[in-house]
């Protein structure tokens, strides 16, 4: 009996040998932009302590409440698997003491995060992460940083139909007044809330705002918004950031229903979201803003903070059409019609990838027509033939796969020649 397969967790993903160009592309043009805002990579583990996710995200949120991965180790700690990078970053960046140095630390993740949601297109339950934090500067500099960072890695990656949904969710001072404002006018309608709703006027009723069940988006739509009950600080906070966005001439409409599902915020909150209808319903490309509690919360200095995560299926999903542009070729592929030649191939391809060309020869002892099907099948730009009649006439064939045309290289200059005309890889661009 055939043994059965095992299957890969649902919600889960491998990302495989069709899709890993599209990610590498995603990841090599987010780190461009991280380094040109000065981002340094910050890798924490999976694991963490649960305690920290339930003060740091909230005790009352979705993702603590329903959706973390938790379990006991065998010395029966309760670890959780990260739901999110913003609580794991503050925690490293204590437990390193880096602030002390760098009043303003600016960190960047591309990492998996783990949520046990209900999983469809956009929604996983493994899914990847790629965000910064900021922390140290209070103004609204560091929001319209995180903000702009974002604008342009979105253009560099050719994404279409996106737009910067923003608001201010308020501090301290103001929200409380605002929450107690919402419970007044909400209280009598209580009975058209969906059952959340109905829990969240207590727990949370800013949340009611972005509820996507009809009956209370209608209810909420008639509210008052968050940013027109800000505080003094609040105000003149947002209109900065707006001022900087408009300076900038990144375009952004202000939406009052962006209150965030993370309790660390404060002031700015901010969604991108994709316009179209390839995300269908998960349409959030990335979410973030700013959270000036959180560090203390946390057990550290009072430190201001801003920061952003983006999810990376989702961006491979709107990017779906580059997958084409980003085909790599094999700059030189190696023939061997017989015994001959095999130690000089071998010793001209670790030249040539020494230097970042990616030549490719045969493994297997195949026919020479089996070679040359290879060597077609990868898209070859060149091939070089190079057997017991080459050697005994001093020369090594060099074929240009695409013009059909042929010349013979001395075998006596052979490494010069190849180094001449093979001075970088075709894949460069990459
Ligand atoms: P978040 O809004 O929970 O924020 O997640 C950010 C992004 O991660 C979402 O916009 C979405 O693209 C992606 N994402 C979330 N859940 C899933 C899922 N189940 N499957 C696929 N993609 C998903 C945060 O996590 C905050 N830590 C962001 C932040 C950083 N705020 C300040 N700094």
């Amino acid at each position: 009996m055939a043994a059965m397969k095992i299957q890969s967790v649902r919600g889960m993903n491998d990302i495989g040998i069709e899709d890993s160009p599209l990610w590498r592309y995603i990841e090599s043009h987010a780190k461009k932009v991280f380094d040109a805002y000065g981002f340094v990579e910050l890798r924490t583990p999976v694991l963490e302590s649960t305690a920290l996710f339930k003060r740091g995200v909230g005790e009352a949120t979705d993702i603590v409440e329903k959706e973390m991965y938790t379990f006991e180790d065998r010395n029966g700690e309760s670890l959780s698997l990260r739901p999110e990078g913003t609580a794991a970053t503050v925690r490293a960046v204590l437990e390193n003491s880096w602030l002390r140095a760098n009043p303003v630390l600016k960190l960047f993740y591309i990492a998996p995060m783990f949520r046990h949601e209900r999983p469809q297109k956009g929604r996983y339950r493994q899914f990847y992460q790629l965000g910064v934090e900021m922390f140290g500067p209070a103004g609204a500099r560091a929001d319209i940083e995180v903000l702009a960072l974002q604008y342009l890695l979105f253009n560099n990656l050719g994404l279409q139909d996106v737009e910067l949904r923003l608001s201010s969710v308020g501090c301290e001072t103001c929200r409380p007044e605002y929450k107690k404002m919402l419970v007044e006018i909400l209280t009598p309608q209580k009975d058209h809330l969906c059952e959340d709703c109905q829990r969240r006027l207590e727990t949370n009723p800013m949340r009611i705002l972005d509820c996507k069940v009809e009956g209370c988006k209608k209810i909420a739509k008639n509210l008052p918004a968050m940013v027109d009950h800000l505080c003094e600080i609040c105000e003149p906070h947002f209109n900065e950031v707006r001022d900087g966005l408009v300076a900038l001439e990144i375009p952004f409409k202000v939406d009052p229903s962006i209150v965030r599902g993370l309790d660390y915020y404060n002031r700015t909150a901010f969604e991108f979201v994709c316009t179209s209808e390839k995300l269908g319903a998960q349409a959030t490309i990335s979410g973030g803003g700013r959270y000036d509690k959180l560090v203390e919360d946390l057990g550290g200095p009072a430190t201001p903070a801003v920061g952003f995560a983006a999810g990376i299926e989702r961006l491979t999903i709107l990017l779906e059409e580059v997958k084409d542009k980003l085909k790599t070729y094999v700059d030189i592929c190696f023939i061997n019609a017989d015994e001959a030649g095999k130690v000089k191939t071998l010793q001209l391809c670790q030249m040539l990838r020494s230097r970042g060309i990616r030549a490719e020869m045969d493994l297997d002892n195949k026919s020479f027509k089996a070679q040359m099907k290879r060597a077609n099948k990868l898209e070859a730009r060149y091939v070089m033939i190079l057997g017991q009649s080459e050697i005994d006439n001093n020369v090594a064939i060099l074929k240009n796969m695409e013009t059909g045309e042929q010349e013979d290289i001395l075998l006596t200059q052979i490494e010069q020649e190849l180094k001449d005309r093979f001075p970088k890889s075709v894949n460069f661009k990459l």
